[in-house]
């Protein structure tokens, strides 16, 4: 029996625990901080908050956090990171991750998405369904790439960055850190840290 607790229980974690029982986690708990108004889905049980999966920390053979906003999984990942159970990466058996790239701990790549030869993504990242990754990136920790999300080749992307769904990036950009690309923006130019960029050509937002 493998034993996987999620922390977070809203759509993401949902799609998270069904890739997870894809990969042989056949036992797995949900962990959500506002639990106590979420309706508990009779698929996978819905126990408590961080600091009840804290305390029950020994029932579990890896953890994972499925929450969307980034900022909110950093803080969550730095909760848990110390604590003695592995923090799993999930890799959906419809993915194609390259030999050659790295893929930090906590990091899931969803259904029919692409991390290309001599890519490297941080921890807690989120590579969502369809997107794609190519060769050379470089991604900081908790970025999420949604769905549909096009990285072209050599593209740099800093922490805690969101690139929003159906986006496109020229290869060679610069994305900084804390940066929101909005859904299906057309990124032909390095973006500053902390910026929101919407469009195509993508600009800053006013
Ligand atoms: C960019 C974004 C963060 C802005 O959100 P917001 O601050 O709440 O912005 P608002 O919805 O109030 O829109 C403000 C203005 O920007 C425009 N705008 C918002 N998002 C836009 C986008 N993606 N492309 C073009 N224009 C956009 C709105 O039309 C509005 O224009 P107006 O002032 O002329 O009416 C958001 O719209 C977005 O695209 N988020 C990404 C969502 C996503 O990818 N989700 C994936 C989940 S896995």
């Amino acid at each position: 029996m493998k034993r996987l607790a999620i922390i977070g229980a809203g759509g993401h974690g949902k799609v998270v625990a069904d890739c997870a029982g894809f990969l042989g986690w056949d036992s797995i708990s949900f962990f959500d901080a506002a639990w106590k108004d979420k309706l508990s889905d009779p698929r996978w049980p819905l126990l408590g908050d961080t600091s009840t999966f804290i305390r029950k920390i020994n029932e579990y053979d890896g953890v994972i956090i499925a929450i969307g906003n980034c900022e909110i999984r950093w803080r969550e990942y730095l909760k848990i990171k110390s604590s003695a159970i592995p923090i799993t990466t999930l890799k959906h058996p419809s993915s194609f991750v390259s030999q050659y790239s790295k893929i930090g701990e906590g990091t899931v790549v969803l259904a029919g998405s692409i991390v290309n030869t001599d890519a490297m993504i941080g921890y807690a990242c989120i590579i969502n369904v369809g997107a794609t990754v190519d060769h050379d990136c470089v991604l900081g920790d908790s970025v999420h790439v949604a769905p549909g999300a096009h990285i072209s080749g050599g593209v740099t992307i800093g922490d805690l960055s969101w690139i929003g769904v159906g986006a496109a990036i020229k290869q060679g950009i610069k994305i900084g850190k804390n940066v929101m690309v909005g859904a299906g923006a057309v990124v032909i130019s390095d973006i500053p840290d902390n910026a929101t960029v919407v469009g195509n050509p993508a600009r800053a937002m006013s």
